[in-house]
Formats: C-alpha cells, sequence, structure tokens
C-alpha cells in the first residue's frame, strides 16, 4: 500500500497516519495546518512521524497543490482533510467550511479521475443526519443536516459518489460518529472537559447535558477506515460508532471519576446546530468491513485522560 493521507498532522489524520506506516505502507502526508487551532498541537501529532522513512510530509493546500507528484505511486487515499466543528460553521466562517470541505474535496476527486487506485476513504461525519434520522440511524435515513458544517460534509460524501458512479473513482464514505482519544481536537467536548477538571476551571456546557452521543474510540475509527481502505465497496456508505450511547452529564460523571476531581459545571443553553441524539446502527460497517469496536467508553476515556495529564503535567489523582 502506498497512502495519501489529507489532514495528517489533525487528530484523526496522524493517528491513522501512524497505523499505517506501522503496518508497512508507504505514506504521504498532507496538510496545511489551518488556523482553527494551534499549529504547535499538530506539529507535535507530527513529532515521530517525520522520523520514520517510509513517511514523507507534504505543506500545501489540496486547493492548489499539484497533485500530479503527489499522486504518483499512489495506491490508497485516506481524506481526512477539513474544516471540522458545528458551532462555528455558521456566519462568515461558512468560507472555510465550503472551501476546505467542498472546493478541496471536488479537486482530489478531479485529479483521481482516471488515476490507477484501491479506494479513496472519505472522512465523512454523523453531522450529515440531523434530527429527523430514528435511532439507531441507518444510512438508508432521510438526511437533513443541523448544522452548515453537515451540510458541507454530506456535500463531499455526494461528490464522492458522484465520481465513482462517472468517473469510476472507488469513494467509500465513512459516517465517524463523534470521535474521542489521545490528539482530540483542543476545541471538542472530552478535551475541554478533561482540560478543566485537571486545572480546576469550570466547565461550560451546552444544553441540559441530557443529549446522547455514540463516542467512538480513536483507534477503532482507524481500524475501521484501513478495513474500508481494503474492502469498503466502491461507493458505498458505511457508519461508524463505538457503540455507547451515553448522555454528556454521564460523561461528566465518569471523568470526575476518572480525574479524581470534582466539576465545576456552569450550564449555558443549547448551541443552534448541536444535534439531540446521535447513535450509530453500525452493522453495514460489521458484515462489510469486519468492523466491531474493541474499547469501552471508560477505558477510552482514562486513554484521553493520561494523555492530557501528562501534556499539561497534571497527575491524575484517581
Ligand atoms: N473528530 C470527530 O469527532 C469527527 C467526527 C466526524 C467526522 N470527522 C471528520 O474527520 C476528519 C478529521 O477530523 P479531526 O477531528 O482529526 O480534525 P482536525 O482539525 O484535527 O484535522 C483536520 C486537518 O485537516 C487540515 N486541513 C483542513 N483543510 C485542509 C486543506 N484544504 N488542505 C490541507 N489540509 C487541510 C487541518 O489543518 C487539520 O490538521 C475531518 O474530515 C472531520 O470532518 C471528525
Amino acid at each position: 500500500m502506498k497512502a495519501l493521507v489529507t489532514g495528517a498532522a489533525g487528530f484523526i489524520g496522524s493517528t491513522l497516519a501512524t497505523a499505517l506506516v506501522d503496518r508497512g505502507a508507504e505514506v504521504v502526508g498532507i496538510d496545511c495546518f489551518t488556523d482553527y487551532y494551534a499549529r504547535e498541537i499538530k506539529e507535535s501529532n507530527l513529532a515521530a512521524l517525520r522520523e520514520r522513512s517510509s513517511y514523507r510530509f507534504v505543506d500545501a493546500r489540496l486547493q492548489d497543490v499539484d497533485f500530479g507528484p503527489l499522486l504518483d505511486g499512489v495506491t490508497h487515499v485516506f481524506h481526512l482533510a477539513a474544516q471540522a466543528g458545528v458551532r462555528g460553521s455558521w456566519g462568515d466562517q461558512f468560507l472555510s467550511y465550503t472551501s476546505n470541505n467542498v472546493d478541496a474535496t471536488q479537486r482530489l476527486l478531479e485529479a483521481l479521475k482516471g488515476h490507477p487506485l484501491t479506494r479513496l476513504v472519505y472522512a465523512s461525519s454523523s453531522s450529515v443526519y440531523g434530527d429527523v434520522a430514528t435511532i439507531p440511524m441507518q444510512e438508508t435515513a432521510y438526511l437533513q443536516p443541523l448544522s452548515p458544517y453537515g451540510v458541507t460534509k454530506l456535500a463531499a460524501e455526494h461528490l464522492c459518489h458522484l465520481y465513482c458512479v462517472n468517473h469510476g473513482v472507488p469513494t467509500v464514505s465513512l459516517r465517524y460518529f463523534t470521535v474521542y482519544g489521545p490528539r482530540q481536537r483542543p476545541d471538542m467536548g472530552f478535551h475541554r472537559f478533561i482540560r478543566a477538571a485537571l486545572t480546576g476551571e469550570p466547565i461550560t456546557l451546552f444544553g441540559d447535558g441530557e443529549q446522547t452521543r455514540d463516542f467512538t474510540f480513536v483507534d477503532d475509527i482507524v481500524a475501521a477506515t484501513i478495513a474500508a481502505g481494503e474492502r469498503g465497496r466502491p461507493g458505498g456508505i458505511y457508519n461508524i460508532g463505538g457503540g455507547s450511547r451515553v448522555t454528556i452529564n454521564q460523561v461528566l460523571a465518569m471523568i470526575a471519576r476518572v480525574t479524581g476531581r470534582p466539576l465545576d459545571i456552569r450550564r449555558l443553553p443549547a448551541e443552534k446546530g448541536d444535534m439531540r441524539d446521535t447513535f450509530a446502527d453500525s452493522s453495514r460497517a460489521q458484515a462489510d468491513l469486519g468492523f466491531s469496536p474493541s474499547h469501552s467508553l471508560e477505558d477510552g476515556l482514562k486513554a484521553e485522560c493520561q494523555w492530557l495529564a501528562a501534556l499539561l503535567g497534571r497527575p491524575l489523582t484517581a
């Protein structure tokens, strides 16, 4: 396998690239260090990878990179580059979402027309569902995203399907359900909650805390993504969920237990764009990809707590 990983300096992309190199693949990573969060965090995600002889990193934007040399000999593309984040996708910021999520994907797909490729795996999102799909969510559900972010993720998913049907690009879309674990983005819930617990700062919680999420540990996401690259059905779409549906209030109680620190929770009204509930029916991924999440929420949460505690130099007391 010679893999191109887009978004390779990010949370999931850097974890995926490391797993691919560990499995003996040759990997080219591309990332342009968007300013959504600090470049130094992304550089530290990349640090160990840069030492590996089978890894090469390219600092460039998908919107203007020369794909010719980048795709030379590439058998698999894992397309994770995106402007992430639901809440920031309203207003002027939307331009960043259309540019990085839609335009960049279309340009990558154009470049892949006629390129001999085993698979392109696209990192889609549970955000494409919105609040109308029944729980557990099935891939065939009616899609009505609640956020502008979800609209752009769905648009790119449709583009992948179009280029598969019309130009034979063997795309597979994976709808990731809330991903957590070491290297999680600093804007995401678990990261914010654990950091606040460790530093004793107040936690801002949007909504009543009774909203539910299907949290998926990053190593399970990586395993599903690699499996989709090997045997996903071209043109196929798969939910990838962790299999545990819990409320945010339950998560906060678990974080207090794992960190051994009480939480100071400040409640604010729910934000526009936030879905009420998510829960994946991952049976299609189980049947076609052999996907089965292998990390419990408690173990995964401990792994993220240990990573963040080490990063902040604040040992866990529990
Ligand atoms: N984290 C989650 O819970 C989650 C859930 C569903 C879907 N996803 C999807 O998974 C993917 C990875 O998410 P993440 O949480 O690792 O995000 P991340 O922000 O940590 O990583 C994305 C990376 O892409 C890079 N990037 C963005 N636009 C680019 C462009 N035009 N050219 C080159 N690089 C670019 C950014 O600099 C960043 O390093 C995204 O596509 C996201 O939409 C994530």
